[in-house]
């Protein structure tokens, strides 16, 4: 194992040694790369810490509420799930910079995770919504499925959907 240095601080203090060897643009590139990716990031966990706020507050009022326990169920699945990936990319620390995309992934899925728990609870005590007969209209103007490159969503796409969530449909009478 190579070991460069001892100094428990952050490499971002000597570019220089910590990043050069790997990474041949100018220090200043490299700078400013971290800064964009840093600043993106911190809005990202932002917003992921605001849905979370948000859904705690809903899921507190469907409890509050009455919501049934298979319905409280669901909810808290769905707060572990929004929470382990926030705390994963705040605590980690690197505010994105070394896999910028694998944090934005991990807080995009927890800001998901966040507003469908919300929506669930909020439609746990709301009333059932009225038919909605709009027309429809057919996709225009998108390159069909079979026409696109290949990729793994594609097979992805051409899967069967998958099976119905328990309580998709009528909206939850919320008890
Ligand atoms: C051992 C080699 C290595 C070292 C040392 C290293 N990096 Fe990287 N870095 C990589 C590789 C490989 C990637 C691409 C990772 C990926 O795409 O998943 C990367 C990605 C990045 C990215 C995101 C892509 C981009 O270019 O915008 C940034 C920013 C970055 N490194 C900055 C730094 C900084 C700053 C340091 C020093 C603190 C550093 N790296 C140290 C190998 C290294």
């Amino acid at each position: 194992m190579k070991v460069s240095d001892h100094w428990v601080r952050s490499p971002l203090l000597m570019v220089n040694r910590a990043c050069q060897t790997c990474h041949n643009v100018s220090e200043a590139e490299l700078q400013a790369r971290v800064a964009t990716i840093q600043d993106r990031t911190a809005g990202l966990i932002d917003r992921a810490a605001v849905a979370m706020t948000d859904m705690l507050d809903a899921l507190r009022e469907a409890k509050a509420a009455g919501a049934p326990p298979e319905t409280l169920e669901r909810l808290y699945a769905l707060q572990r799930q929004a929470m382990w990936r926030l705390d994963f990319v705040a605590s980690e620390n690197s505010m994105g910079f070394h896999a910028d995309q694998e944090s934005a992934r991990l807080l995009a899925e927890s800001i998901d995770l966040s507003r469908q728990a919300q929506a669930l609870a909020v439609r746990a005590r709301a009333p059932a919504a009225p038919r909605v007969a709009l027309p429809t209209e057919p996709v225009e103007g998108v390159t069909p499925t079979e026409k696109a490159p290949r990729g793994p969503y594609r097979e992805k796409a051409a899967a069967p959907p998958p099976p119905p969530a328990p309580d998709a449909g009528a909206p939850d009478a919320g008890g």
